[in-house]
């Protein structure tokens, strides 16, 4: 055997991480990360998120697809939650080591799915009901049946304590779900289109969308946000931790991002959603103290690269700020990313040809 690879075979160098590279076209979103604009379909995410509910969300952003046109969004995902309840006593009977993340993945492989609901709504619509149950499941309590008459933020807090949730929260939660609704081409989105274009059915697309959000360098940085917050504690303690974070060549959670070169839009949108909800909680305020901080102390040590406050970091103060632990942030991404995925999908299976890129051989050549 040869070591040295055959430079027959060498074209052209990988791209590391493809970045740059385009791989899909599509109409569903656009992040222009110059500038630092997130479009949906057509709008601003300002002009959506905080102004419509999730389910309205949904349906601007499937507009032109496949989907069985529904005349209320709110009734078909209130009809995929009690089709979804179903499937719960399956995740009660499941080993105790699962986690919430995988528990919702169960729900979703053992979810029947018929021509009565679309896939698409059938799925989006359930993860918040396996997500609460399997909240509630680790926690020794018993899952609470869903509200179809309501909105899905509304019934997803009411599953998950018992009580119907302040319309504050409800609005809030709504607000979050639509920022997070789509992202471009982000590795989780790729991995469905991947999935997809094989015409492999929607249910596979989504698990394996899960399985790569679930990696930290993607959707894991909410709950490290919250960590960073109580570890400061107060304000006065904001500047030395900082500092000394950064002298150790570490990194803050919840700045900087590939993508934006700037501000990271959904941040102000996230931010705005705190104002409404009021100036209450002491956390909201260390938060905005730590961010300031955070910002000139990044200014300084890194003044040629722009490192800006990104979604995860008012992600973090919104959902503690509206009582979700924070063992479920990656679990309610998912979530409110999941319409957005299923959007890709389509999109894919309806325009798109196999996903097959090439790879450069390296190893040894026979002799
Ligand atoms: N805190 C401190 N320094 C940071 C930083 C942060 N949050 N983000 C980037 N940097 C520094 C890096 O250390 C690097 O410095 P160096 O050139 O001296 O090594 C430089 O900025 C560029 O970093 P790089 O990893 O090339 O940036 P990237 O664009 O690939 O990284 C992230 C993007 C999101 C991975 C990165 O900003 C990060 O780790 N942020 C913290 C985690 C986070 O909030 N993730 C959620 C993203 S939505």
């Amino acid at each position: 055997m040869t070591e040295a690879p055959n430079p027959a075979h060498m074209t052209q160098d990988p791209i590391a991480g493809l970045e740059g590279v385009v791989a899909a076209t599509t109409s569903l979103s656009d992040v222009d990360g110059q500038n630092g604009i997130l479009i949906l379909r057509g709008k601003k995410i300002e002009d959506l998120a905080g102004l419509v509910s999730f389910e309205e969300a949904v349906m601007h952003l499937w507009q032109d697809l496949d989907v069985a046109k529904v005349s209320s969004m709110v009734a078909a995902f209130g009809q995929a939650r009690l089709a979804a309840f179903e499937v719960v006593p399956l995740l009660e009977a499941a080993p105790p080591t699962l986690s919430v993340y995988e528990r919702m993945q169960l729900g979703l492989a053992a979810l029947p799915l018929s021509e009565a609901l679309p896939a698409p709504i059938a799925i989006s619509g359930a993860l918040p009901v396996f997500l609460a149950a399997s909240h509630r499941i680790a926690h020794g309590k018993e899952p609470i049946a869903p509200d179809e008459t309501l909105g899905c933020a509304k019934d997803l807090l009411r599953m998950l304590t018992g009580e119907v949730p302040p319309k504050t929260h409800a609005d809030a939660l709504n607000r979050y779900l639509v920022t997070i609704l789509d992202h471009g081409l982000n590795a989780s989105t790729f991995t469905a289109r991947v999935i997809g274009s094989t015409q492999a059915d929607m249910r596979q697309a989504i698990l394996g969308a899960m399985g790569a959000l679930s990696g930290p360098l993607h959707g894991g940085a909410p709950g490290p946000v919250l960590d960073m917050i109580d570890a400061i504690g107060a304000p006065e303690n904001a500047e030395d931790w900082i500092t000394a974070t950064l002298a150790r060549k570490e990194r803050l959670m919840g700045f900087g991002h590939r993508i934006y070169r700037t501000r990271d839009p959904r941040a102000d949108v996230l931010k705005s959603g705190l104002r409404q909800l009021g100036q209450e909680n002491p956390k909201v305020k260390l938060a905005e103290d730590i961010e300031r901080e955070a910002l000139a102390a990044l200014k300084k040590a890194k003044p040629d690269r722009t490192l800006d406050t990104n979604v995860e970091f008012y992600t973090a103060v919104l959902l503690d700020a509206i009582g979700i632990d924070r063992s479920l942030f990656t679990p309610l991404f998912a979530t409110g990313r999941t319409p957005g995925w299923c959007g890709h999908v389509l999109e894919q299976q309806q325009n798109g040809k196999l996903i097959r890129p090439a790879s450069q051989y390296v190893g040894p050549m026979p002799e």
